[in-house]
């Protein structure tokens, strides 16, 4: 078997450690010769990548490492670069969130306007980083995960529009993984699903077991009293983050519609009213990723080089990240396995913007993904997704042509935002807060 070369963008993400271990878990059916690290930041980097180092020696000495901030060593003789990169990482995250709730509205990663302050921000990072890829290792393909993943893959459509770059998410895979726990399986690959919807604003139509059965009425009675939380007892633990929250709120996004099981961002777009009421508007996720997550990573890192070893519970193998391997394995063996991914519509959704950069399940093979077709959707999803593109296409004119108007017209088309006076106040706001990392507007 071929053996890879994988050059993991944005070393030193939170997710290295955890994305590192699930690779080194995967050898058996995705080879590796080489891990690579790249970031912007080398002293972020330098944490992340010590501990790697010694993780990978320890557990596969054959493999080679390499980190690096140099772009040109990086990206040379790679097969896939995996991105994870955070443009402005989590001091801009945190202004994200921050700005907008000031104006009531939703501060969040990837939707509102603190999506689209992040959108403005990635757009070039990731350009510069599959610019690189070209350069050096033109062969090579991105595997995105950098967000916000559907104002990346329009830019990327537009801009380079003959990349090797395929951009995906792992929210439905993380639902999907409930939903396994909830029907009892021992997997989500036992389930084949029909999905339809825009990066973070999708549904499932269809859920079936491999026998053709219909999984739907039983997921919809949990989802109906429990949202996605997998079990009863765990409905109304209080120590639970603020993810457990937007697990249970899919409960009323059933509610309003209960023909399709919802994906859980749309409660920022159904129920902006209650998740501004229930945001501390001083403690936001990003502070939480702070004090959790990041401060977790990094003590555990500097351990490892501490001790010169790694010990097995100081990092969760990023077990679910596997569909990222599953990507890879469908590209460089032409396996067409089935997944979810984000790709230019092209009429797999029958009434919709055949430009539109879509969330829908792919076959995946040597030379891309082919979306299949899932028909007509409803007037409701219509109305709501075609709004919500037009405010990812505005974002990405906006940048393109650094127009203030386009983008206060994104800012004002989000159904989050309640007026165009608040979508002005909002963007002045964030363009004083982005300087140096938005393009400049006029
Ligand atoms: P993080 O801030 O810990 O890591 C991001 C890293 O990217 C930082 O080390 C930063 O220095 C680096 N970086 C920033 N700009 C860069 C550039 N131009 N070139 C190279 N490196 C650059 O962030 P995190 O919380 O670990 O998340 C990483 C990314 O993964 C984010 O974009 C996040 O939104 C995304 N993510 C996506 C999914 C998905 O479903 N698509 C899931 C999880 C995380
Ligand atoms: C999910 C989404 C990602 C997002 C992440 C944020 O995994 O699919 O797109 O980046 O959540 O998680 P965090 O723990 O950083 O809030
Ligand atoms: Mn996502």
């Amino acid at each position: 078997m071929n053996k890879y070369s994988v050059l993991i963008v944005g070393g030193g993400s939170t997710y290295t450690p955890g994305m590192v271990l699930m690779l080194l878990s995967q050898l058996d059916r995705f080879p590796l010769r080489k891990i690579k690290l790249y970031d912007n930041d080398p002293e972020r980097q330098e944490v992340i990548a010590r501990a790697c180092e010694i993780i990978i020696h320890e557990k596969a000495p054959d493999i080679e490492f390499l980190a690096s901030t140099n772009p040109e060593e990086a990206y040379t003789d790679i097969d896939f670069a995996m991105a994870q990169i955070r443009v402005g990482k989590y001091a801009m995250r945190e202004l994200d969130e921050k700005i907008p709730l000031k104006y009531d509205v939703v501060g969040q990663e990837t939707c509102g306007p603190g999506g689209i302050a992040y959108g403005m921000r990635s757009i070039g990072g990731i350009l510069e980083n599959l610019d690189y890829m070209e350069k050096y290792s033109p062969n090579a393909w991105m595997l995105n995960y950098s967000n916000p993943a559907a104002i990346v893959a329009e830019a990327t459509r537009r801009l380079r529009p003959n990349s090797k770059i395929i951009n995906i998410c792992d929210m439905p895979i993380e639902l999907e993984n409930h939903m396994a726990t909830i029907l009892g399986l021992k997997s989500r690959k036992e389930m084949d699903v029909r999905y339809f919807g825009l990066n973070h604003f999708g549904w499932w139509t269809e859920i079936y077991d491999k026998a053709g059965n219909d999984l739907m009425p039983r997921l919809k009675e949990h989802v109906r009293k429990y949202g996605y939380v997998e079990d009863e007892s765990l409905y109304t633990d209080p120590k639970r983050d603020s993810w457990h929250a937007t697990y249970q709120k899919a409960r009323d996004i059933l509610e309003l519609d209960d023909a399709y099981l919802p994906n859980t961002y749309l409660k920022y777009y159904l129920f902006q009213d209650y998740v501004v009421k229930h945001s501390d508007k001083n403690y936001t996720r990003t502070n939480e990723v702070m004090d959790g997550r990041e401060k977790d990573v990094f003590t555990a890192c500097r351990k490892v080089a501490e001790d010169g070893h790694c010990h097995d519970d100081l990092f969760d193998v990023d077990n679910h990240a596997t569909f990222i391997v599953d990507l890879a394995t469908g590209i460089a063996n032409n396996t067409h396995e089935r997944m979810l991914l984000i790709t230019e519509n092209k009429g797999a959704i029958a009434n919709f913007d055949p430009t539109a950069m879509v969330e829908v399940p792919c076959l995946v093979g040597k030379n891309g993904i082919e979306p299949l077709a899932m028909g007509e959707i409803p007037q409701f999803q219509k109305g709501l997704m075609e709004q919500q593109v037009s405010v990812e296409k505005l974002v990405v004119d906006a940048w393109i042509t650094g127009s203030y108007h386009k983008l206060w017209q994104a800012l004002t088309l989000s159904k989050t935002v309640p007026s165009a006076t608040v979508a002005k106040q909002i963007l002045d706001e964030l363009i004083e807060a982005n300087k140096g990392y938005w393009p400049e507007l006029k």
